[in-house]
């Protein structure tokens, strides 16, 4: 027997619940198969609702009793919650029901991970505890008591009481359930303290597994300085009189802003500097900079529906980069910023997922917790406080705050205060909500007469269920730079907003060599015809940051699509610029490492077919080596001096500087081992003292040959830590040559240390291998396979993590013909499995659609 197929939900039907809840109390008898909940909660009727039927969410749950003002009820249970007849006046409604911790895989609602009970319960998750609206616009103070052995025993809020075997937490702030967390477990904290601006003084805990004590340091610095800044920049300070923090090993996702509890993937919480990589260290503080920030924006000030999800994930992404870009270089910032917005958001935008920031409908929400709605969301912000100024963004963000504080709102609402503190007509920018698509902005130029003309042209493909769409606001930031390097005109702001617009400029003396897009202004894709020595000259003259590495960027891109399609030979003004840039000490490293880095084979790949090319992945991949090793050649000079120079004596630092001094050396190392044969590396790797030269060197290895020895090594001295492990496993499957990556990967899945209902070691080796091109789209479509059997077995324990790694296949349609009906065809195989979960049943339609 099959299910019925489960029905979309969409925007436009959005109603209000019949009921305010004015008070919720939880009763939590923790055990690993029979937890008892019981719930005592306090409605009342909902004046501005119409609709008075009495419906809670409820899954999974075995119902014990209910009652209404104490007398028992037995109300009518569906899979998806119960309905029951209760009085026109406010009433108590109680619950208990039983529910198994222990037997929930799938890692949402209450389950177990390593000995620890743990909670993740957005965006549906709280119905998988108790019946209740679970919907965020349903806002309630909770008090929880939890009875459990175990000695350490947290919930929202502020402690109550505790003793032996319970504790009590209160949490004053009205919240949605889906900010309901609870953690029970044998947990050691690192401690401080903080005092707000606002003269509350905040304990603060970051509790790990004791077997992972002394490596919370650096989250714990991470977020003091969150909560510095959000007082400093935004006028925002913290509001319970603690702030807790717990590491979990398994978790679907990346981590989750509970309210005074925040619950973290174990990975974005632990480092030491010899388990942990600069770049773990960079998203631990980003992450914890996210949460932190979603106490305003998400918890304080929350959403009406999840299809307002970007009015709290957009805003809190575009918040944690400006942190980041505060605490370390905005250049390399933005630069890294841009290449994963591209790498994720323009591939969705542009395939069969494609869907705008904020969806029309959706048949599980947890798939929508996308590119899209995080990054591109947080583009649109940063566009918006583009065009309104700095002045203009700060004063709309306090009115945000003070108008709907304790509110559940819309992207209405937040463009409306926009226009409130600006006088600003935002109607045509909203589109940037409501059209899916990257938009293509096409530029050509004349110069006459001292005047320069720029014929700027806008135009959004088609997505699913979007065939026309509006031109768009449009922020392009442009400078104007003469043959000598001068910067005739500094950054001026075009406002692109017909589908035709020129902007000129007067008074030049000479044709200017313009720097479009400067800072990346707007999430679109320029189209322009340029000489390589026009990309040459702004990658050396560029005075913006972002343009001059997007100089070299466009620039790599040219030379190897030429590489690809014509065989051509790498072009020498491309690999003089390289080597100009490398040489160049008043760059930041940082910088230096980012230009030497060449365009991905996605990125290629995606290049290619927007030309209207299929693109053959292992062309790309035999072209990317080829340019590879004629930059370690043409650079030869180079490298042994690079490497020496960047040296970073001394105890490891996790900060920008060192950082950037380290990526610079592995690249230098990189390049230099397609020239030794990598022993260079090996001695790298030998003497590394910390994780991100040691995997650096492995990873350098892995490309040019000869990692044998060390990953046994690796695994040997690594074996007891997941974390560390998690990298072995998937640079083995992301750095497999095309021809034997299936084949690793399948050998990795068959290791005994394949602990594939973890979610971090399912992605490392199945997310790996998908992210290794040429090797999961293996003309044979053994790769296709391999991840369509993983996505199938996955799915029936873990539907959400299934239906995630299901965005390997999103790029299928670009290929041959041969690939293509390989794909379909496990595609297709997945999509028949019987019991397949609503999650992935809705993506495999998505991408087969
Ligand atoms: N709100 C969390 C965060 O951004 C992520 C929650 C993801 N939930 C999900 N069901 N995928 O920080
Ligand atoms: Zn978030």
């Amino acid at each position: 027997m099959t299910d019925a197929a489960p029905q979309p939900v969409f925007l436009k039907d959005y109603t209000p619940f019949g009921f305010l809840v004015d008070q919720v109390e939880l009763n939590f008898h923790l055990q690993p198969t029979a937890t008892r909940v019981r719930a005592k909660i306090a409605f009342r009727p909902n004046p501005a609702a119409r609709d008075r039927r009495f419906f809670l969410h409820g899954e999974d749950l075995t119902l014990i009793s209910a009652a209404i003002d104490g007398s028992p009820v037995t109300p009518e249970i569906t899979p998806e919650g119960l309905s029951c007849p209760v009085p026109e006046a406010p009433f108590v409604w109680e619950a208990e029901v039983e529910i198994a911790p222990a037997e929930n895989t799938a890692l949402e609602g209450l389950y177990m991970s390593n000995g620890m009970y743990c909670t993740q319960c957005e965006a549906e998750g709280f119905r998988k505890i108790t019946f209740y609206p679970d919907r965020p616009d349903v806002m309630a103070p909770f008090r929880v008591r939890v009875d459990c052995d175990l000695p350490v025993l947290l919930s929202n809020g502020n402690p109550v009481a505790q003793g032996a075997g319970w504790a009590e937490w209160n949490d004053p702030w009205p919240k949605p359930s889906y900010l309901f967390a609870l953690v029970a477990g044998e947990l050691v904290a690192t401690s401080d303290r903080f005092t707000t601006s606002e003269g509350r003084e905040v304990a603060l805990n970051v509790w790990v597994r004791p077997a992972d004590q002394g490596k919370a340091d650096y989250a714990l610095d991470s977020l003091i300085r969150s909560m510095k800044w959000d007082e400093e920049v935004y006028g925002r300070a913290y509001d319970l009189d603690v702030f807790n923090i717990v590491a979990v090993d398994d978790f679907n996702m990346g981590a989750m802003e509970n309210k005074g509890l925040n619950v973290f993937n174990s990975r974005y919480v632990l480092a030491s500097p010899e388990t942990a990589t600069d770049r773990d260290y960079e998203n631990i503080e980003r992450i914890i900079a996210h949460e932190y920030f979603h106490n305003w924006t998400g918890d304080r000030i929350t959403c009406r529906d999840w299809f307002q999800l970007s009015l709290k994930e957009g805003l809190t992404v575009f918040r944690d980069s400006q942190f980041s870009a505060d605490m370390r270089s905005a250049a390399v910032k933005r630069i890294e910023d841009v290449m994963t917005l591209r790498a994720r958001q323009f591939r969705e935008d542009n395939g069969p997922l494609a869907h705008p920031v904020r969806p029309e409908s959706y048949t599980e929400i947890n798939n929508f917790y996308t590119a899209t709605v995080y990054e591109k969301g947080a583009e649109v912000i940063g566009m918006l406080r583009r065009l309104v100024g700095p002045e203009g963004y700060a004063r709309a963000l306090d009115l945000y705050f003070a108008r709907h504080d304790g509110q559940a709102c819309t992207i209405e609402d937040w463009l409306q205060v926009f226009e409130e503190a600006t006088g600003r007509d935002l109607t045509q920018f909203k589109r940037w909500y409501s059209q899916a698509g990257t938009p293509r902005v096409k530029v050509t130029e004349d110069f006459r007469d001292g005047t320069y003309t720029l014929h700027l042209e806008q135009k959004t493909p088609p997505t699913p269920g979007q065939d026309e769409k509006q031109p768009q606001v449009i922020p392009l930031a442009v400078g104007l730079l003469s043959s000598n390097g001068d910067e005739v005109l500094p950054t001026t702001v075009i406002e692109l907003t017909e589908a035709r617009q020129d902007a000129v400029f007067e008074g030049l003396a000479a044709k200017p060599v313009p720097s479009l897009l400067r800072g990346f202004s707007a999430p679109v894709i320029l189209e322009r015809d340029s000489a390589p020595e026009e990309r040459a000259f702004l990658l050396a003259h560029d005075t913006d940051p972002f343009n001059k590495w997007e100089a070299g960027r466009s620039l790599a891109r040219e030379v190897l699509i030429a590489m690809v399609t014509e065989e051509a030979a790498p072009a020498p003004a491309w690999l003089d610029a390289l080597a100009a840039v490398a040489r160049d000490e008043a760059l930041d490293p940082a910088f230096r490492a980012l230009a030497l880095r060449l365009p991905g084979e996605d990125e290629l790949a995606e290049a290619l077919a927007e030309r209207g090319t299929v693109p053959d992945p292992l062309a790309i991949h035999a072209a990317r080596e080829r340019a590879k090793t004629a930059v370690a050649r043409h650079l030869d000079p180079l490298w042994a001096g690079l490497y020496a120079q960047m040296d970073c004596p001394g105890p490891y630092s996790p900060g920008a500087a060192d950082a950037g001094r380290r990526a610079l050396r592995l690249a230098a190392l990189g390049y230099m081992a397609r020239l030794d044969g990598g022993a260079r590396a090996q001695a790298h790797f030998a003497a590394a003292d910390n994780m991100t030269d040691e995997i650096g060197a492995l990873s350098v290895l892995l490309e040019t040959g000869g990692a044998d020895e060390a990953l046994d090594r690796f695994a040997r001295r690594w074996g007891h830590d997941r974390l560390v492990m998690d990298k072995w496993f998937g640079l083995q499957a992301t750095l497999a040559a095309p021809e034997r990556a299936v084949a690793v990967t399948r050998a990795l899945t068959e290791h005994p240390e394949f602990t594939w209902k973890n979610p971090n070691r399912f992605r490392a080796v199945i997310g790996g291998f998908s992210a290794n091109a040429a090797g999961f789209h293996d003309a044979s479509g053994a790769g296709y396979d391999l991840v369509a059997d993983w996505l199938i077995r996955l799915d029936a324990v873990n539907p959400q993590t299934a239906a995630r790694m299901s965005t390997a296949f999103e790029t299928w349609a670009r290929y041959d013909a041969g690939r293509r009906e390989k794909a379909q065809a496990a595609l297709e195989r997945i999509a028949a499995r019987e019991g397949l979960s609503r999650d992935m049943g809705e993506m495999v339609d998505r991408l087969l659609a």
